[in-house]
């Protein structure tokens, strides 16, 4: 049985569009077995000062390193234990939701998650899948470079190791409810005929 790890950070509950593709994924894959992290309502603290060294960064021991140190290990035991990995992407300001960023920040562990090298960086999180289910009220060409979401949502997948990614897109979700609802069911076919 195939494991699944969704991780969404849509602030829109049951009105978000990426929580919809990944829905649309999961309904395609009844037999899977799903750990779910909503960062929405379940948030990853933003690193600070009293949990700098509890995630692996050299710091000062802070008052909240115990607590840091476990839910680390929570979510990077997750990771490691999933095949698919399935990113709810909804993009803002152009970049990706903070608490997505704050979810990376606790998974990239030096020693665990990548590791340095004499050639460089290496990812240790080998052989899993990512599918990016990205939503955004514009409408952009990815192989820009612009918005920044998708890069560097992909650039952390792939620097822990996660280099098998597909991305599907539901765009221009602000040009008028007919055109988003297109785009939304054309993403949700797309995503839920996946393997
Ligand atoms: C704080 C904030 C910033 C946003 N910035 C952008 C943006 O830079 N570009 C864009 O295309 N859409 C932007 N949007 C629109 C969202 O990407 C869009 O509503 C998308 O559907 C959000 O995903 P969700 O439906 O899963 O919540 C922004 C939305 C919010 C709430």
């Amino acid at each position: 049985m195939s494991k699944i790890l969704v991780i969404r950070s849509a602030a829109t509950g049951e009105a978000s569009v990426s929580n919809a593709l990944i829905d649309a994924y999961l309904a395609a894959h009844p037999e899977a077995s799903v750990t779910e992290r909503d960062l929405d309502t379940n948030p990853v603290p933003h690193v600070s000062s009293a949990s700098l060294a509890g995630i692996g960064r050299q710091a000062p021991e802070g008052a909240e390193f115990a607590a840091t140190r476990a839910l680390q290990d929570a979510l990077i035991a997750e990771v490691f234990d999933a095949d698919v990995i399935v990113i709810g992407l909804p993009v803002y300001n152009f970049g990706m939701p903070s608490t997505l960023k704050a979810w990376f920040d606790y998974v990239a562990r030096a020693g665990t998650t990548f590791q340095y090298t004499a050639e460089g960086p290496e990812g240790l999180v080998k052989g899993k899948r990512a599918i990016i289910a990205q939503a955004r009220a514009g409408k952009y060409d990815d192989a820009s470079g612009f918005p920044y979401a998708l890069p560097h949502t992909k650039g952390l997948l792939g620097f822990v190791g996660v280099t098998d990614v597909t991305v599907v897109t539901a765009e221009g979700m602000a040009f008028g409810p007919e055109a988003a609802a297109t785009a939304i069911a054309d993403a949700k076919a797309e995503i839920a005929a996946l393997a």
